[in-house]
């Protein structure tokens, strides 16, 4: 009898703890298992809101690469991380090199995801052959913009109807304060006019893709009025710009969520279409002085994680709260094992700035991104 009811008992205090078990994940909006689900990932979770998307090279969708079936599980849309830049693929005046960004695009066709584009103009990772003659000098502002015209043409058309948006001029605006416009070769020989040139021509080789301008600081209030002017000239003329991208090398410490969400306020009320194009994450303040470092100063401490999930869950949540205005939200790199930062601003210093660790595990931030 008194095992009986210890039985009885033990079955209520199961019931019981299942119970508030199902409670609590319910107003999670994510059951228990939902969370540890391997079958579904980042671009499943945000179906409803904007397409995932990841910085790739081509060896990382080889067969026996192990980021491969992250990649697919996780992701919905590809950006080249290198290989459709100007330099690498179009290394030479008469010489164009596909076979990296094919490899991409096709992968994309074959697993239904959106390929961006990225990018058409840019100042760094362009062959120096664009800016000069055969005799070694500058080229004249017309001869530039008929070779710009030419790229653009050629890269366009060859992906039309397979690259759904594109990254059209990256990084023009500088980021000094009273200065308007980046000191790149392009303003140099050309002025302002090779940026609208380069969109009028995009949207002639594709008038269905998606036209973007993309930067980084973008949530800096002075270098934010600067783009936003630059983005308002061009629409009162009837340039064919369709978007801002926000590349997001955010840090734990910056942007603020009052920063991100003037931001998208400001850049949507032209009627712009915004996307995080370069999403990561430092757990380093961008002016942390690591001059005097020690081995293991970089280390992924309890405290650094934990600042970093913070970070992680305002910028999704003010994402999801701009759902229509965000269409897409792009990682710079797929997991910790490899990221840019790792060598930026400071060389051989460690980051852990992604979702996915560096034995390409969901790390804790992860499961806070996707419980909403
Ligand atoms: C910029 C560019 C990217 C990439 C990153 C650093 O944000 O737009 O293509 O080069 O820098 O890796």
């Amino acid at each position: 009898m008194r095992d009986s009811k210890r039985h009885r008992a033990t079955h209520l205090k199961v019931a019981l703890f299942c119970l508030t078990a199902m409670l609590q994940a319910a107003s999670c909006g994510q059951g228990i298992n939902e969370l540890n689900n391997e079958s579904k990932g980042l671009k499943d979770y945000y179906q409803n809101y904007f397409p995932v998307g990841v910085a790739v090279a081509p060896s990382h969708l080889n067969p026996s690469a192990p980021e491969r079936n992250l990649i697919i599980r996780e992701f919905n849309s590809l950006t080249a991380e290198n290989v459709m830049k100007p330099g690498l693929i179009h290394p030479e005046e008469n010489r164009y090199f596909w076979d990296n960004a094919d490899i991409i695009i096709n992968f994309a066709g074959e697993h239904g995801m959106k390929v961006r584009g990225h990018t058409l103009v840019w100042h760094q990772q362009t062959a120096p052959w664009m800016f000069r003659n055969s005799d070694g000098t500058e080229v004249s502002k017309e001869l530039l913009l008929s070779r710009l015209k030419e790229h653009i043409t050629q890269v366009v058309t060859r992906y039309k109807g397979k690259v759904y948006a594109w990254d059209v001029v990256n990084e023009a605006i500088d980021d000094s304060e009273g200065k308007m416009y980046r000191e790149s070769p392009w303003y140099r020989i050309c002025g302002e006019e090779y940026i609208e040139k380069a969109f009028i021509w995009a949207h002639e080789a594709d008038p269905q893709a998606l036209l973007f301008y993309n930067d980084y600081n973008t949530e800096n209030p002075a270098k934010r009025d600067k783009i936003y002017n630059m983005l308002k000239g061009l629409l009162d003329k009837g340039i064919p710009v369709h978007g801002i991208g926000l590349q997001g090398h955010w840090s734990v410490s910056s942007p603020s969520e009052k920063e991100l969400r003037d931001a998208i306020e400001k850049y949507s009320s032209l009627g712009l279409q915004v996307q995080i194009t370069e999403l990561d994450v430092s757990v380093y303040g961008w002016n942390e002085d690591f001059s005097k470092r020690k081995p293991g100063d970089d280390a992924f401490t309890a405290e650094r994680e934990q600042r970093q999930i913070e970070q992680y869950k305002m910028l999704f949540r003010v994402f999801r709260d701009y759902k229509g205005i965000i269409t897409g939200v792009t990682f710079w790199n797929v997991s910790d094992k490899h990221s840019w930062l790792d060598n930026f601003p400071v060389r051989n210093r460690k980051n852990y700035p992604l979702l996915f660790d560096q034995n390409l595990q969901r790390k804790k931030a992860y499961y806070e991104v996707i419980n909403f």
